[in-house]
């Protein structure tokens, strides 16, 4: 039987962290070729490569479509490196490893966390802050070539609704890394009924929910232990 992502382009901007690369062998074991994109994707090529199901790709293969999985570093903080990896000036797409070509789902996993007050953060601080978990997304989603009936999945945090002092910048940004700061962490935890954050890999199930669910559009799955119903 046909494995549900077979033939199916998956690029990932945060692929070599933790949530990112549970995402992208999720995808690779339901059958899908990957791009991993992140600063140190190429660096982190020879330890993440052997954990990834090698792609087989089917008979009906689309043009343009990558014939192994891919390590690509990009800073996506970088309006220009972002561009480039995604849609090169002068269109081609043959032949580099480093241009992302057509996808058929992009996943913006991208993030660093905050932990420092808003009045005692830089502007370069907050700036690194919205670049990475905002402003990069907005430009992957607006220079990747999504494919017809492609998808896009952006990884957000609970942060963005409930935000708590100390990640001003991250919050407003869409995310808030919880578990670097203790009392923080124990904040959120006491207030969520399932006591714990959720796993990488139930974070990448929800990934692969949302690719193969056709009706899900404009989805927000939150995945928040209960958080949102105490
Ligand atoms: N862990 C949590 O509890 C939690 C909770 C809510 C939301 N999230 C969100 O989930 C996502 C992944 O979190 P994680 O826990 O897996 O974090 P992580 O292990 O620290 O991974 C962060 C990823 O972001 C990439 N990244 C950071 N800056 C980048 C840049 N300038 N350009 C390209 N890639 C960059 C890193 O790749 P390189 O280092 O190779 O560049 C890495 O792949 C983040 O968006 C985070 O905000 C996490």
């Amino acid at each position: 039987m046909a494995l549900p992502f077979a033939g199916k382009h998956c690029a990932i901007i945060g692929a070599t962290g933790t949530i990112g690369f549970s995402i992208a062998k999720s995808f690779a074991s339901h059958g899908a070729v990957l791009s991993l994109l992140g600063r140190t994707a190429v660096d982190a090529r020879p330890k993440l490569e052997p954990l990834l199901t090698p792609y087989q790709p089917p008979p009906d293969a689309r043009a343009h479509r990558p014939s192994a999985h891919r390590f690509i570093a990009v800073d996506a903080r970088s309006q220009a490196g972002l561009k480039s990896a995604f849609a090169p000036d002068d269109g081609s797409l043959e032949n580099s490893d480093a241009i992302v070509g057509p996808v058929d789902i992009l996943i913006n996993c991208a993030g660093i966390s905050q932990n420092q007050l808003h009045r005692s953060s830089s502007y370069s601080d907050i700036k690194n802050v919205l670049d990475t978990n905002l402003t990069a997304t907005m430009l992957a989603c607006k220079y990747a070539q999504i494919q017809k009936r492609g998808c896009i999945i952006n990884v957000s945090s609970l942060m963005a609704t409930k935000p708590a002092a100390g990640a001003a910048a991250y919050a407003a940004a869409k995310a808030g890394v919880i578990v670097l700061e203790p009392k923080l962490k124990d904040r959120y935890l006491k207030n969520t009924p399932l006591r714990r954050v959720a796993t990488a890999d139930e974070v990448a199930d929800a990934a692969v929910f949302l690719a193969s669910n056709g009706y899900a559009n404009n989805c927000i799955l939150n995945l928040d232990g209960g958080l949102s119903a105490a």
